[in-house]
Formats: structure tokens, sequence, C-alpha cells
């Protein structure tokens, strides 16, 4: 991988100038001035309908970012990428999500070595492992057939399992699925409050299996499950997936009952490993198995297309204009969709636990803006809550509006209603509404000159804030799977192109370890070695 600073490059030059050209340009005029507009800037692939062209670029603009993306070498780093090169530098691994869900034939190697044959055979595990627990073939420790399945783990070890399984809860079996991830203690206990030892089966998922969350949540889940069930049960009813298998052991599981994943597998990149193993459980192996298809397609879509035509690419590109140029500091994700309610968060952990960074990688500051900060909520509801700011406020805010076509329960009259916003949204985001539109509509309601002169300007949208439409024929496991690899590839074009290495989370570290000497000080009260406000705060909370 070559390592650019993208500010040196001559596409970037052109781009700061372009941008001066045009950033007050309104995409209404752009619009009124190209009837051709949204063909040209609209990619359509299997059942992916991407349009972009509600975004603040012209023809200039796509180039000069293309451009930019040929100057960092971005093809080069793809095939490093795929090719399992060690591209997370600072802690010298390959980053092979993708080799989870590529064919069974591929070659992909890691020191020498192909790992395709060893993701297939943990594959072949969580299958029959699904179909056991799933058909009542594998039992609780009193004969009884599991009822419920409880994931233990956080961060990678838990966003992506929980997003998966309530985006795709339509596909879902009898298996009651929980997820237990925060060291609140509420959180542990309210889960197993009313859960059955006989019938709960428990998931301890750490890539490491040193997560403090993660560990002491699985310790009171043992004791609570050792209070009415003797130790020698505990092995048909504790499973756990991990890098770290003699960490597993000491803690007492039983070696046939560890799932392996390997370190060449980012934690916020882990579903489709058996982290996933919750999913898998939750809406059977085969839809396991086609959400990683999609995202194998969307893997190739990405590795194959040309950058013009290539969804991941347009998308991470576009954004950086934002986010390098116009100085926007967010992007908001909308999906309509009830279903894909937890989709920002999971996005949330992916995008910023990987951009988040402003050291490069040749080591140095950055001086320009990496990581955007994510947020959403499902459309509708988030219209009725934060889109004001969206429409009306002092930022610039991109926003993908993800929808589907058709709605699972086909109940056509509530997702015509649901789509109807989904569009009036992005239109209303692109035009605005103008004084003299406000001014007709207000003559019109018969207020008197001087009531329009008073209230006028508040009712007036400026428009020209950007969206990118993602529509989709239908949510299914297979769309699903193509959808969260667009947006992990998304991360990878922008990671390059900022210089910096997206997959590792050094900034997360501090955090934990001065928990952990706080959580000492608790037992001895010796509360000294900290700033006046640390310490006043922990005396208070000692007292
Ligand atoms: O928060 C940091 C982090 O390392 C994440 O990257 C990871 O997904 C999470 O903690 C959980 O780690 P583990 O799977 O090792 O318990």
């Amino acid at each position: 991988m070559k390592n650019i600073n993208p500010t040196t490059t001559n596409a970037w030059k052109e781009l700061e100038h372009h941008y001066k050209k045009i950033q007050n340009e309104h995409m209404r005029d752009m619009f009124r001035n190209d009837e051709r507009r949204a063909d040209r800037f609209t990619i359509q692939w299997e059942d992916f309908y991407v349009d972009y062209s509600k975004n603040r670029i012209t023809e200039d603009t796509r180039s000069l970012l293309l451009q930019l993306a040929e100057e960092c070498h971005l093809k080069e780093a793809i095939n490093s990428y795929f090719g399992g090169e060690a591209i997370n530098q600072t802690e010298n691994r390959p980053v092979l999500h993708t080799a989870l869900r590529a064919d069974k034939n591929a070659d992909i190697k890691v020191e020498g070595e192909n790992v395709v044959p060893e993701v297939q055979e943990v594959k072949a595990r969580i299958k029959d492992f699904s179909n056991d627990i799933i058909g009542g073939t594998r039992k609780g420790y009193t004969g009884e057939a599991f009822t419920d399945v409880v994931n233990i783990g956080i961060g990678g070890s838990d966003l992506g399992p929980v997003m998966v399984t309530e985006s795709l809860k339509f596909y879902k079996n009898h298996l009651n699925v929980h997820f237990i991830s925060n060291v609140d203690g509420d959180h542990v206990h309210e889960t197993i409050k009313n859960l059955n030892p006989e019938t709960t089966l428990f998931l301890i998922v750490s890539k490491t299996f040193t997560t403090m969350e993660t560990l002491s949540n699985a310790t009171t889940v043992r004791e609570w499950f050792l209070k009415s069930v003797p130790e020698k049960e505990v092995s048909k009813h504790f499973v756990a997936v991990s890098t770290n298998l003699q960490k597993v052991e000491n803690f007492g599981i039983d070696p046939k009952n560890i799932f392996p994943m390997w370190d060449w597998v980012g934690g916020r990149f882990s579903l489709w490993s058996a982290v996933g193993l919750s999913i898998s459980l939750a809406i059977g192996y085969d839809n396991f198995e086609s959400l990683l298809e999609g995202a194998r397609k969307m893997d190739d879509h990405f590795k194959e297309t040309s950058f013009e035509e290539n969804i991941p690419v347009q998308l991470a590109l576009i954004s950086i204009w934002y986010n390098n140029f116009f100085g926007a500091e967010s992007e908001a994700v909308i999906p309509y969709s009830q279903y894909l309610d937890k989709f920002p968060s999971y996005l949330q952990q992916a995008i910023m636990e990987s951009n988040g960074k402003s050291v490069d990688r040749n080591g140095e500051k950055v001086e320009y803006q990496t990581g955007t900060i994510i947020w959403g909520e499902p459309g509708t509801n988030s219209q009725h809550a934060f889109f004001q700011l969206i429409h009306q406020g002092t930022k610039l805010i991109p926003t993908d509006f993800i929808g589907f076509k058709y709605s699972l329960f086909n109940d056509k009259s509530h997702q015509d209603k649901l789509m109807a916003n989904y569009f009036a949204q992005t239109e209303a985001l692109l035009n605005g509404k103008t004084e003299e539109e406000v001014q007709g509509e207000l003559k019109f309601k018969a207020l008197s000159q001087e009531e329009i002169d008073r209230i006028k300007a508040f009712k007036v949208f400026k428009g020209n804030n950007p969206t990118n439409t993602i529509l989709i024929e239908k949510l299914t496991p297979e769309s699903m799977g193509k959808l969260i690899s667009l947006y992990e590839h998304k991360i990878f074009v922008q990671g390059i192109i900022w210089n910096i290495f997206s997959y590792d989370q050094w900034g997360v570290e501090l955090g934990k370890q001065l928990a952990n000497k706080i959580l000492a000080e608790f037992s001895t009260e010796t509360v000294d070695n900290h700033d006046s406000s640390t310490k006043n705060l922990l005396k208070f909370y000692l007292s």
C-alpha cells in the first residue's frame, strides 16, 4: 500500500478550486439545467438502485474524485485488501472478513496458507450446531430442547449480531435470542431474570476473551446457572467464540464447545464468522448463508466494477467531498424500515472505530478531517424527531436514505405511506422552499401582507441538502448482506484515501486501562492520584 497524503495530490488541489467554484450552486438549478442528471448519477446493480444525483456534485466533481482515488492508488489497495496482505500494519495483520464469505474454492493465503478450507470447516460446524439446536436434537441437561439463546459480548461481538437478528427478525424461528453487552449489572440481571436455565443456551463471544464487560457478564451468568444446576452440566449450556482458546478453556468451557475465529478478522467486521452464531440460530443456517452470499456479491461488485459504476467507491468519495471540502462533520443514515432500527448504531462502531484516527499511515499527525460522525434512526420516526435540524439548521448533514420497494408483510397501504415519506424527504431536502413559494402559499391562505412579512423567513427552506437514495427491492438475508458489505467497503475506501489505518482501535484502550485502575482503587478507597474533578466525583461516589 502506498502512503500518500491526499492533500498533496493534484486532484485534491483541483478539488479545492472546484469547491470554490461550485460551493454556492444550488442542486435545484443543477436538476433544472440537466434533464438527464438522475440517470447519469445512478447505479443500478442487482436488486439495488442507488441514486446519488441529489448531491452537490457535477460531472467535474465526480471526475476529480475519481482522479483522487487513482492518485491514492485505490485499485492496488483493494488488491492488497482482498489478497490478504497485512494492511492492518499497526497490528501486523491482514484484514480478511471477505474470506469468511468467499467462494468455497477460493484461495486466500495468510502466511502462505489458504484459509478458506478452515473457514469452511467452521461454517460446517455452525451449520450442524444451528440445525441441532433449532431442531431440538441437541438438548439442555434435563433433556428439554432449548427455547432461549443468550449472546454475551460487546462491540463487534454484539453489535453486528444484534443488528442482523433485529433486521432479519421476519425470518426468525421459535428461538428467543437475547443479547447482554453492557457491564451494567442491570442489563445482565434484567435479561436472565425470567430465563429457565434448563432451556437456555449461552454464547460467550469475545475475540480476545479479555474484555472486562464480557467476562464479568459471563461470570455472573455462570454463577446464576450454577445456583440450580450441577457444574458438570455447564458444557451442555455454554459455548464460546474466540481466538483465545486457552483463556476460554481456563474459563471452564469444554474445548468441544469452542468455535474459533481468527486475528485477521476485525471485531467490528466479524459477524460473518462464528461471532454470528446467534444470527444462524435465530434465522437458521440457510438464511445465514444467504447473508454471506449477499456480502460476497457486493465484494465482487466492489472488486471488479470500474470506479465510476462502483457503489462503495462512489459513496465513499462523495462523503469525502463533504467531509473535506464542505467541512461537514457528520452523516445521517436513515433506514425506512423499522427492522433496521439498529443499523445506525452498528455503523457507528464500524465507521467511527475504523476511521476515527488522526495519525496517518506514515505516523504523522493529519492536517485534514478524517472519520465522520454517524448517527440516525429509522424513518418516519426520525422525521418527527431531528429532521428539523437537517432541513433548517445551520449544519450540512449529508444523509443516506435506505428503503425497500416491498414490505415484508405486504401491507401496501402502509408501505405506500412509508415510501411517500421516503421520497418526499429527499425531494424536500433537495429543493427546499423559496421565499416566493412561501409568499404564494401564505397569500393563498389569505394572510395579510404584514403577517406574511412577519412570518415568511421562518418558513423558508434553503434546500440544497445532499442525500443518497439506496432503494432495495426487499429486505432479505441476501440484500442485508449486500448492504452491510457496501458500508464495510466504503470504510475501506475512505481509510485508504485519508491515508490512515482503519483496522486498529488504540483509542479505546486508554479508557479501559483507567477503568481498571479506578476499579482497583474502589477496594482500597484511595482516590488521590487524580485531577481534582475526578477526585471529587470518586469521593462522592464512595461516600
Ligand atoms: O471496544 C474495543 C473492542 O476491541 C472492539 O473493537 C471489539 O469489537 C470489542 O472491543 C470487543 O472485543 P472482544 O470481542 O475481544 O471481547
